[in-house]
């Protein structure tokens, strides 16, 4: 590749064009000194390494390289370079190879979130039909049901707790609740994880995350060769929810006889098998279950880890909690005791302007994926750095929303910065730095849905219960745990029953 001739360079991401002698390459940037053969990856802590990350972007500034997992990456910064690198796919980006492969290894096809090129597109023009805002609203009967089954098990761990029970796994609940809504909305099958204690497919969707994380930083893949027991547990709960997933896709094809539900196919199941049974379709069995395997791990762990985070928050923020019950009470009446989530609706919850705006103050402060990371389809120019075709590029999500020159007071939970009342507290495009659900084509599909759970469940719990205590096990804020997502570790939540009013 010729400097001089920046012609060569199919690409250029960036605010400015530079000129091709002030170009940098990969060896000229700073960067964490790697050891011999390992590079920097002794130098992390494993479920630490947006931590360890965000330390070398202080002392090495916006753009610099490390060497993991036997790659040498280019680190980025800058809010702007990112919502760049984000638009520019999937001519220039994809998603990184080795996680792909990593998954295919472990026995799940490639979904719309793994997929690439026309493959990804024919998939994701699907997915969004299925998620669009009036779709998800079409559902909210469905979704009130799920979150109607949380508060009865919560009701049930408030009467335990008031005999002396300890505090309920909030992260876990939580789970049991977006992976219920989620096969609900995208396969029309009533899981029922919620109200069952049994061997549920939630427990065994936890361990994928976790599992894909791990392999993907290992040094060496000792996994080929030789399987340990988290090996083996992980293999039989990757069965566990293939034979789970054969299941929805019979009972869909079942429901698909009737010849109406083939011409309007009410869930994205049904589409793409109505799609996958077009002659020349392309979509083959493995595609719909690719996707199916998708919605659950893209939909469980995300939507309830932000729940988690913001509800540490609010507790750990009285006033802003106090506002958000006030507005819950005003919005949605008076409880009259069981039943009365049955009235609620959509729009109710879209008048929740504060509980809205304590989410996105939530996902700016614990972003559930602090970086995310994109590979380099060809020769690109990135910022003022060239990298070659096969680059992994890792994009500090967290970097900018918590700078203080970005987002005044930046560390506070402030909801209202989000609001015309806190304007002063937040950039005119502070939509733009703090991208949690990514941005550009590829950005989460799921968003609508997740805000509407996210609403529902929070607004479910400031009607119908007093917050006693939500602890961690050392009385500290919960410290953030790394595993493809940034999980806090230990939330219990100890909660009573509201005496109903009104
Ligand atoms: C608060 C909850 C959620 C968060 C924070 C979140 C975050 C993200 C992020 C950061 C990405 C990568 C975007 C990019 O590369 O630019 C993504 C992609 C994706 N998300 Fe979500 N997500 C959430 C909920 C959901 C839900 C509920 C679903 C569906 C049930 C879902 C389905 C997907 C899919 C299918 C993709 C891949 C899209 C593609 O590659 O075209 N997500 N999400």
């Amino acid at each position: 590749m010729a400097l001089m001739k920046p012609a060569v360079f199919e690409t250029s991401v960036g605010r400015a064009q530079h000129e091709p002698s002030k170009l940098r390459r990969m060896r000229d940037l700073p960067g964490p000194r790697p050891w011999p053969v390992v590079g920097n990856s002794l130098q992390v802590s494993l479920h630490r390494m947006h931590q360890n990350l965000a330390e070398w972007a202080q002392v090495h500034g916006p753009m610099f390289k490390v060497h993991l997992g036997g790659f040498r990456l280019l680190v980025v910064c800058d809010a702007d370079l990112i919502g760049q690198l984000l638009k520019d796919r999937p001519d220039t980006f994809r998603r990184p190879s080795r996680m792909q492969a990593i998954m295919r290894e472990m026995g799940i096809h490639d979904g719309v979130f793994m997929a690439e090129g026309e493959t990804w597109a024919r998939q994701r023009r699907m997915v969004m039909a299925s998620f669009a805002p009036h779709q998800v609203r079409s559902y909210f009967p469905s979704l009130l049901r799920v979150a109607h089954r949380l508060r009865e098990r919560w009701q049930v761990a408030a009467e335990r707790q008031a005999r002396g029970d300890a505090g309920i796994d909030l992260q876990a609940d939580l789970m049991r609740f977006t992976v219920d809504a989620v096969a609900g909305l995208a396969f029309g099958t009533e899981v029922d994880t919620l109200g069952s204690d049994g061997d549920v497919i939630q427990r065994h969707l936890d361990k994928i995350f976790p599992a894909i994380w791990r392999r993907a930083h290992a040094i060496f893949p000792y996994w080929q060769f030789v399987k340990l027991p988290p090996d083996r547990a992980l293999d039989d709960s990757v069965q566990v929810v293939n034979a789970a997933i054969r299941r929805f896709i019979d009972e869909a094809r079942e429901r698909l006889q009737e010849p109406a539900r083939r011409v309007a196919p009410p869930n994205l199941l049904e589409a793409m098998l109505v799609a996958a049974d077009e002659p020349g379709s392309g979509m083959t069995d493995d595609d719909v279950a690719g996707n199916v395997f998708t919605m659950l791990l893209a939909g469980e762990d995300t939507t309830a880890t932000s729940l988690s985070w913001m509800l540490d928050l609010l507790w750990r923020n009285p006033r802003a909690l106090r506002r958000a019950r006030e507005e819950v009470d005003r919005a949605l009446g008076p409880s009259t005791g069981i039943g009365d989530m049955a009235n609620w609706t959509a729009e109710d919850l879209a008048r929740l302007d504060w509980l809205e705006a304590c989410i996105h103050e939530s996902m700016r402060l614990k972003p559930v994926g602090p970086f995310n990371v994109v590979e380099a389809l060809k020769d690109a120019v990135v910022g003022d750095v060239v990298i070659h075709a096969g680059t992994p590029v890792l994009m500090l999500m967290r970097h900018d929303t918590l700078s203080e020159a970005v987002f005044p007071q930046a560390d506070d939970f402030l909801p209202e910065r989000w609001l015309p009342e806190g304007a002063e507290l937040a950039p005119a495009h502070a939509k733009r730095v703090s991208m949690p659900f990514g941005g550009g084509p590829r950005i989460c599909p799921g968003r609508f849905l997740a805000l509407l759970e996210i609403k529902l469940a929070a607004a479910m719990l400031l009607r119908h219960f007093d917050i006693v205590g939500i602890d961690t096990p050392d009385g500290l804020p919960p410290a953030e745990h790394m595993a493809l997502t940034m999980v806090p570790l230990g939330l219990s939540l100890r909660l009573r029953e509201r005496a109903p009013q009104g």
